[in-house]
C-alpha cells in the first residue's frame, strides 16, 4: 500500500458522513473520496474539507481504493456490491479490505455477496461518531494483524472501538448503539425528577447531562468498577443510598438488563 490509505466511503448520510469527516481532518494518513447519488452532503463534505474526493458515482469512489466502506442502508448493500465486481479482479481482491456498517447484515451474507478474496469487516458505529466519541464495535471473518490495524486505526478517529468476535456484536450494538437511547432516557428522567424538585428543565438537563459525562471520566480515568464509585458517594445512613434502594427497588437493574435483552434477537 502507499503511505497514505486510500479509503472510498460509500453513502454520505449519518454514518459514511462522520466517517469521511473523521479521517478528511487525518491528511497524512488518509485519502478520502466519498460517493453519494445526490450532491447535498456531497457538498456538504466538500464545503468542511475541499481535499475530499466526492462523486456521485460509487464505481469512480471504489476504484483503487485499499478500503471500502459501505455507509448505505442494508437493503442497498447487494446492489452496491454488484457494482464492485469488475474492480475487483483477482489481483485487488487480495489487498482489498471491505467494511459494512449496515445493521442486520451478518459477515457470511456480505461473504456470498463479494464472493471470496477481499477481507470483510462489519462494523456497528453509534451516531456520537458524529462528534468523534463514538463506540463503534468491530468484527471479522478471520484476524489478519496488518488489516485489523488498518480498520481498527480508522474507527478510532471516530472514538473508542472494540474489535470482538461477531457472535458478540449484538451485544455490543445493544450496549453501545441503542445504548445511546437508553442514556438518553435516562437523562430525560434525569431531567424530569430535578423538575420536580424545583428546577428549571435547562438546568435539569444541563447539570444531568454534566453529571453523566463525569460519571463516565471517572470510570475511565479511575478504572475502578461503577460500585466502588458508587461507595464514594453513599454515606451510610445518607440520602443517596436511600435514593438508590428506591431505585431497585422500582426495577431499576433489571429494567436496563430487559431493556438490552430486548435489543438482541
Ligand atoms: N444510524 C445509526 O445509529 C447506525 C448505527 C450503526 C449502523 N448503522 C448503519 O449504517 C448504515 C447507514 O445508516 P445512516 O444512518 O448513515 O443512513 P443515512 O443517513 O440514510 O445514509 C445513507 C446514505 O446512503 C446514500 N445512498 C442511497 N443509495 C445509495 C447508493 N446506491 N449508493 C451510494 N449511496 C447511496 C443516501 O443518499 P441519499 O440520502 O441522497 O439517498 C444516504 O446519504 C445503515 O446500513 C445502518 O444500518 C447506522
Amino acid at each position: 500500500m502507499d503511505t497514505k490509505i486510500k479509503v472510498s466511503i460509500i453513502g454520505a448520510g449519518n454514518m459514511g458522513g462522520a466517517v469521511a469527516r473523521g479521517l478528511a481532518e487525518d491528511t497524512d494518513r488518509y485519502e478520502v473520496r466519498v460517493s453519494n447519488p445526490s450532491y447535498g452532503k456531497l457538498d456538504a463534505i466538500k464545503a468542511d474539507y475541499p481535499h475530499v474526493i466526492t462523486t456521485q458515482s460509487n464505481y469512480e469512489c471504489a476504484l483503487g481504493a485499499d478500503v471500502i466502506i459501505l455507509g448505505v442502508k442494508p437493503w442497498k448493500v447487494k446492489e452496491v456490491i454488484d457494482e464492485f465486481h469488475t474492480i475487483w479482479s483477482e489481483h485487488s481482491r487480495q489487498e482489498s479490505i471491505l467494511v459494512s456498517m449496515a445493521a442486520g447484515i451478518d459477515i457470511a451474507a456480505l461473504r456470498a455477496m463479494t464472493g471470496e478474496g477481499i477481507a470483510i469487516y462489519k462494523a456497528i458505529p453509534n451516531t456520537a461518531v458524529s462528534l468523534k466519541c463514538g463506540v463503534t464495535f468491530v468484527s471479522r471473518e478471520k484476524s489478519d494483524e496488518e488489516d485489523d490495524r488498518i480498520v481498527s486505526d480508522i474507527f478510532s478517529t471516530l472514538g473508542l472501538t472494540e474489535i470482538v468476535e461477531e457472535r458478540m456484536l449484538d451485544a455490543g450494538m445493544a450496549v453501545a448503539s441503542c445504548g445511546m437511547a437508553f442514556m438518553m432516557r435516562m437523562l430525560r428522567a434525569m431531567t424530569e425528577g430535578g423538575v420536580e424538585l424545583g428546577l428549571y428543565s435547562s438546568t435539569a438537563l444541563r447539570a444531568a447531562a454534566a453529571t453523566m459525562r463525569g460519571a463516565a471520566e471517572l470510570i475511565e480515568k479511575n478504572g475502578l468498577h461503577p460500585e466502588q464509585e458508587v461507595d464514594k458517594v453513599t454515606t451510610p445512613g445518607g440520602l443517596t443510598i436511600r435514593g438508590l434502594n428506591a431505585m431497585e427497588e422500582a426495577g431499576f437493574t433489571g429494567a436496563v438488563v430487559k431493556g438490552l435483552r430486548a435489543c438482541v434477537k
